[in-house]
């Protein structure tokens, strides 16, 4: 059962519905008009009366209790970044690592999150790929390679190349009770599945908005567990001080940091898309997220009952709790892209094929759509002279 909102009202959300099949969230979200409305008006505020600042900066406040709210945290425990990655580095620079301590991860995860650790390494600290043997990663996944070194696991929520929703309750347990910092990359899960910091054990959590989230680029969101103050920040802006001299003139005596995630902000934040994140945290909550969890959920049923008949694997996850909205088809990457895209069909190449990803304004009539594209795509294929696009 998937219509349990009203999907033509979200889907007049996204005009680019009636111009193409857009199964391509994961990669890059459509704008959605209220979105764009809100960034139509900062940026005429901005044309026409150069802000208010401090309203701008009111508004930056009040987006980052929506935030907090939606993850679960407290407002004081929201920092903006500019994007995952930026947010992953000030992690892996701000947790205390030693030469010799080691950071657990799995292989093949994003390399923006494999990086920010990586680049530790000439500091000595060590970072273990551990190969995925079962259908999404758990504590069992990890256990058998934790130490008395390792300080840290860090992994994706969801991953982009084929879905897998890992099981980060259980990995926050083992890592509650290990004395380790679990550190989760959420741009694929937060604003398609319910985020709960809380209940999944997280210890920094960091996403860009640009998917889920449905902001353009350059806006970043960072959960950052209270009472974790050892975790400093490597760069340092006036932003970051508990007590930022009001005169505007640095000095050398008093350089205590704020106590919250504010001190890992440096400078002025992103406004334009802090406003463009309020409207789409109204939109989406106005959906519900739990609602747009089953929404796609639904849509992947309906997509493997389709691959399934036509012949097709499906790369990750089948089971429905390791999955979410990103379904990757064993097909060959440079035939179909150019083929779906002939037939109007917005996808993207994986490293282990085709990577259809759904939205809350994606119907099961997309979804029975693209498999007859496919299906005519497959027979023509048997049948070289038979039809090509359309
Ligand atoms: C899991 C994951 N992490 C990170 C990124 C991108 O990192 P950033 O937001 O720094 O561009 C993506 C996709 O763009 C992603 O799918």
């Amino acid at each position: 059962m998937t219509n349990r909102f009203d999907l033509s009202n979200v889907r007049s959300e996204f005009p680019i519905t009636k111009r193409m099949l857009y199964l391509d969230s994961a990669h890059q979200t459509p704008l959605a008009t209220s979105v764009r409305a809100a960034l139509r008006n900062f940026y005429s505020e901005g044309h026409d009366m150069a802000g208010p600042k401090p309203v701008w900066l009111k508004r930056a406040e009040q987006t980052r209790q929506h935030v907090a709210k939606f993850l679960n945290a407290l407002p004081s425990e929201i920092a903006f970044t500019k994007n995952t990655s930026e947010g992953l580095n000030i992690a892996a620079n701000a947790v205390p690592l030693s030469a010799g301590d080691n950071v657990l991860m799995i292989e093949g995860d994003h390399p923006n999150n494999a990086y920010a650790w990586l680049n530790l390494k000439r500091k000595g600290v060590e970072v273990r790929f551990i190969k995925l043997t079962a259908e999404v990663a758990t504590a069992a996944t990890f256990a058998p390679h934790v130490d008395a070194r390792t300080k840290v696991i860090s992994l994706s929520h969801v991953t982009f190349h084929a879905g897998h929703r890992h099981d980060i309750a259980s990995i926050g347990e083992l890592c509650k009770q290990r004395g380790i910092y679990l550190v989760v990359d959420a741009m694929q899960s937060v604003g398609v599945i319910p985020v709960d910091v809380k209940k999944l054990g997280i210890s920094v959590l960091a996403a860009g908005t640009h998917k889920g989230l449905l902001v353009p680029q350059g806006l970043g969101i960072m959960y950052v567990k209270s009472g974790l103050d050892e975790l400093q920040p490597a760069y340092l802006a006036m932003s970051g001080l508990a007590n930022p001299p009001a005169d505007y003139i640095a000095r050398t005596e008093d350089l205590e940091l704020r106590k919250d995630a504010g001190r890992f902000e440096i400078g002025n934040l992103n406004l334009p898309d802090l406003h463009a994140l309020s409207a789409a945290i109204d939109l989406i909550g106005g959906v519900g997220v739990a609602k747009i969890e089953e929404h796609v959920l639904s849509l992947g049923d309906r997509l493997i009952g389709h691959l399934d008949e036509l012949g097709i694997r499906l790369v990750g996850p089948r089971t429905r709790q390791h999955r979410t909205h990103i379904y990757v088809l064993d097909l060959p990457v440079d035939e179909w892209v150019d083929y779906l895209a002939r037939n109007q069909v917005r996808v993207s190449p994986e490293r282990d094929g085709i990577r259809i990803s759904f939205a809350m304004f994606n119907t099961l009539e997309d979804v029975d759509q693209v498999a007859e594209i496919i299906r005519r795509g497959l027979s023509a294929k048997r049948t070289p002279v038979a039809a090509q696009a359309g």
